[in-house]
């Protein structure tokens, strides 16, 4: 029997796209699920042709979040805590190292987002859902809190009161109702999620891929700034971009009406 490949990526036209592939488990993320989607996120990162990544979940599920036998692991009374907020953080890391790609990351919602896979979602830039997917964080419903990094994307994300609506109930939210919350940004019927992130990676790839990773990386790190210092971080990121080879290009296709060509230079 050959062996499951438990994340499977896919690079075509310049879009890396990471699927979780462990459907019958609803995609639940293991060890080595975690250690399949690091190792994704450091290929995507190395590769400069990789201009927009794409996670989803095989078949009709995006995750059912962390896997239940990891939570009957860390649950063990001889497992010492040192080692668990190892474990954890390096659990984290992926997904920080997700975020802090240097490259637009859209969540392909294409069903159950749950627990962990909320932690997921959160830490891709942009979320697509189709309309019967629905999010869940029911971690408090197993004893715990979220640890993926919930707690403090969500907030930022929705603001306070509703990420406690979610994380404090763990209640069932459909994709309507996640598109209110701007917890995702599109909603569209399952037959149209590949069209919708057609349309969504053409528009990020009209940018040039510089400036798209900067702007993320500018947007992302105001929550760890104030003001004046996000503003001299502008400053430092935009100094090196008057300088590339793709504002001039975006500059004379401008003035020429045509469409860019970017080089990432
Ligand atoms: N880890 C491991 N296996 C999981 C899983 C998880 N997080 N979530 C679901 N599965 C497995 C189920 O055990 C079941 O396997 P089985 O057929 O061998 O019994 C299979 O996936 C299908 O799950 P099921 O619960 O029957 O599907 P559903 O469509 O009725 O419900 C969910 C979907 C996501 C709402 C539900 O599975 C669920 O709540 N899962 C647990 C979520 C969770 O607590 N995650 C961890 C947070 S820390």
């Amino acid at each position: 029997m050959t062996e499951e490949r438990v994340v499977l990526t896919e690079l075509k036209d310049g879009v890396l796209t990471i699927t979780l592939n462990r459907p019958r488990k609803l995609n639940a993320m293991s060890h080595e699920v975690f250690a399949a989607l690091g190792a994704a996120v450091a290929g995507a990162s190395a590769d400069r042709t990789v201009r927009v990544l794409i996670v989803t979940g095989a078949g009709t599920t995006f995750s059912a979040g962390a896997d239940l036998d990891m939570v009957r692991e860390f649950s063990s009374l001889e497992l010492a805590p040192e080692t668990f907020r190892a474990t954890l953080r390096n659990m984290q890391s992926v997904f920080d190292r997700l975020e802090q790609l240097e490259k637009p990351v859209i969540a392909a919602i294409n069903g159950a987002c749950v627990g962990g896979g909320v932690d997921l979602a959160l830490a891709c830039d942009l979320r697509i859902a189709v309309s019967d997917a629905f999010m869940m964080i029911p971690e408090v419903r197993l004893g715990i809190i979220p640890d993926l990094g919930a707690t403090q994307r969500l907030p930022r994300l929705i603001g306070v009161s509703r990420a406690k609506d979610l994380i404090l109930t763990g209640r069932r939210v459909g994709a309507d109702e996640c598109l209110a919350m701007g917890l995702v940004n599109r909603v569209v019927p399952r037959e149209q999620l590949a069209s919708a992130l057609t349309e969504m990676v053409a528009d990020l790839k009209a940018g040039a891929p510089l400036a798209v990773g900067l702007a993320k990386q500018a947007i992302d790190r105001a929550w760890a700034t104030d003001l004046r210092a996000g503003e001299e971080l502008e400053a430092q990121l935009q100094s090196p971009l008057y300088r590339s080879d793709d504002v001039r290009e975006g500059y004379a296709a401008f003035r020429e009406r045509r469409t860019p060509k970017w080089t990432g230079r």
